[in-house]
């Protein structure tokens, strides 16, 4: 009978294997498509590195596909970089696109601030920057080309508008709650802000209790336990997104509250989960943040590519939904 004969790699066998491994490109940090060493895209394509802020909510995951599709369709090379929702795997990742050489970078900062280093490399490399979906607050515009995405106070202050008219008659205090979106992000920030704003018209309406649940659905249902568990009169609850409110659900069901009913439910984004939601009249309104970017940001892509001017500030076309809005919306509903 034949012995069969273990192979053991000599030294020069595993660098060379370590070397090739180097070579094919590991990605530079979080969930990468990308490779280190891919510069410029074959056949003269345009090359596009971009920065993702993770997959947090079903608003992200609509978002992605939009980005992946529109530059598949366009015939732009796509290298995106999935940053789990860290600034650092963000900084990394543009830092490994200025390296790779792409043509153009877009990035959805998950945070505002901090970014001045690392936009101001990516001009010193001569490569355009386009902000898609949240802002920075860079004081140096020149830092970036564009900034296409939703004006995020305009929606808070909807949502908070809509609550001053449905509670116009309330002649005692309203007992309102928030669900914050990631701390120092532009959509919490703003929709904070423009809520704030809008209910200051009725001093009826206070918000008891303000915190974070990371625009995530478990965040979202852990928030709102405590909520509940400090706050025996909650009015109204406004989550800065649906899959906050729909983690919340949870919560005020196991509390033996009826949602939209008990509580008055107010979110934004409008993705299916959230219109069934609201159409099921567990929720009871949402202000509206379209996540289908892809389109228009390759378009801006080959502008910025091409050195044409662009406008500075690109805003999305957005609406609301009533209840009765959303049983009308939720059969034709594409995220
Ligand atoms: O920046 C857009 C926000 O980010 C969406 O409203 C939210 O769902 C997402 O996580």
């Amino acid at each position: 009978m034949k012995r069969m004969r273990t192979y053991l790699p000599s030294r020069k066998v595993i660098a060379v294997l370590a070397a090739a491994l180097l070579a094919t490109g590991t990605a530079a940090c979080g969930n990468s498509d990308t490779g280190d060493n891919a510069g410029k895209g074959d056949d003269g394509k345009i090359t596009l590195g971009f920065s993702q802020v993770g997959a947090e909510s079903g608003w992200r995951t609509a978002n992605t596909t939009s980005i992946k599709e529109a530059a598949s369709a366009a015939g732009i090379e796509l290298k995106f970089d999935d940053a789990q929702q860290k600034q650092e795997n963000q900084i990394k990742a543009i830092r490994n696109f200025i390296q790779q050489k792409v043509d153009v970078i877009a990035f959805s900062p998950v945070v505002e601030s901090g970014w001045d280093t690392v936009l101001k490399e990516a001009k010193d490399a001569k490569i355009p920057v386009i902000l898609t979906d949240r802002a920075v607050d860079s004081a140096d515009k020149s830092l970036y080309k564009t900034f296409l995405g939703s004006d995020f106070v305009k929606e808070g202050r909807l949502a908070g508008e809509w609550l001053v008219e449905q509670k116009k008659a309330a002649s005692g205090p309203v007992n309102i709650v928030e669900l914050q979106g990631t701390t120092g992000s532009a959509p919490a920030n703003d929709r904070k802000k423009g809520f704030a704003e809008a209910i200051a018209a009725n001093p009826n309406l206070k918000i008891i209790a303000s915190q974070s649940g990371d625009f995530t659905r478990a965040g979202g249902k852990q928030v709102m336990e405590q909520f509940l568990k400090a706050n025996p009169k909650i009015d109204v609850l406004f989550a800065h997104n649906d899959d906050m409110g729909l983690g919340a659900l949870e919560a005020i069901t196991a509390a033996g509250k009826v949602p939209g009913k008990d509580i008055t439910i107010i979110t934004v984004d409008a993705v299916k989960d959230g219109m069934q939601a609201l159409a099921d009249g567990k929720f009871n309104f949402i202000a509206e943040c379209s996540p289908l970017l892809g389109p228009q940001l390759m378009e801006l892509a080959k502008k910025v590519h091409n050195g044409e001017e662009v406008p500075a500030r690109i805003e999305t076309e957005e609406t609301t939904f009533t209840q009765e809005q959303a049983k009308e919306a939720l059969p034709n509903r594409k995220y």
